[in-house]
């Protein structure tokens, strides 16, 4: 841990400080966010590299769920979206200002607590309506966590929102996803790295499988998209 330099498309980098000994003061344990997940790495490069093949990051307004240090969103911001909110919950939103501030993206990069769940949305956030794009990476990790992570998205996502969640394919990854299926949600999985010599590339060698998933919202019609079909039991 420490500061990271993470090369997200060939000559573009972001600058990403992690903390160390930062712990759950209820629980003694440490924070999750509190370092780069391999997921991120996927996503950011994923963005930077296929999904830009087909989506315009300009001006569009982007929103990180559960950001952790960051990565994903200030990867949208390079990639050209005018307003991106990072969010996490509130022990983590000094680094994740610290890496808005050391990446120069403060023009347009602003960050807030957001505990997924709750009634109300931050001023920032409301004030911005729906956004284009959310970006989720490592968050399917609990599905007692999925009915809360909905409720928000159902706040921010619109019928033109596109929400993008990669995460590594752990077996309560699937419990997750379904957890977000019965809440309504379609899930597409967009891409897997057993299909993609990139993953290895990028995580530095690390065996563990990745996919990144599109989360259609209860309001939007994803029949022309093909339906994800669990692939853990
Ligand atoms: C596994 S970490 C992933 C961090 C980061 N997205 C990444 O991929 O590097 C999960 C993140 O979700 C956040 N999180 C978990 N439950 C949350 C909740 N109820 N409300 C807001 N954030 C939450 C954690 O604080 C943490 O930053």
């Amino acid at each position: 841990m420490g500061i990271r330099e993470i090369e997200i498309a060939s000559g573009n980098n972001l600058i990403i400080h992690e903390l160390e000994d930062i712990c759950d003061s209820v629980t003694g344990r440490a924070l999750t966010g509190s370092w780069i997940w391999d997921s991120a790495i996927v996503l950011s490069h994923w963005m930077s590299t296929q999904a830009k093949l087909n989506f315009d990051f300009t001006n569009k307004t982007v929103l990180e769920l559960g950001a952790g240090t960051g990565l994903p969103g200030l990867t949208a911001a390079r990639l050209g979206a005018s307003r991106v909110i990072l969010t996490d919950i509130e022990p983590l939103i000094p680094v994740l200002k610290k890496n808005v501030e050391v990446n120069g993206l403060e023009d347009r990069v602003v960050v807030c607590q957001l505990v997924w769940g709750s009634d109300e949305l931050p001023s920032q956030l409301s004030e911005l309506g729906q956004f284009d794009l959310v970006l989720l990476s490592d968050v399917f990790f609990d599905a007692a966590e999925m009915a809360a992570l909905a409720k928000t998205l159902n706040k921010v996502c619109g019928k033109g929102t596109t929400v993008w969640g990669a995460n590594e394919l752990r077996p309560w990854t699937s419990e997750s996803l379904r957890e977000l299926e019965s809440e309504g949600f379609g899930i597409v999985e967009l891409w897997n790295q057993l299909s993609d010599g990139l993953h290895e590339e990028v995580t530095g060698g690390n065996p563990e499988e990745f996919s990144v998933f599109q989360l259609v919202p209860p309001d939007q019609d994803f029949k022309h998209l093909e339906v994800w079909s669990p692939i853990l039991a």
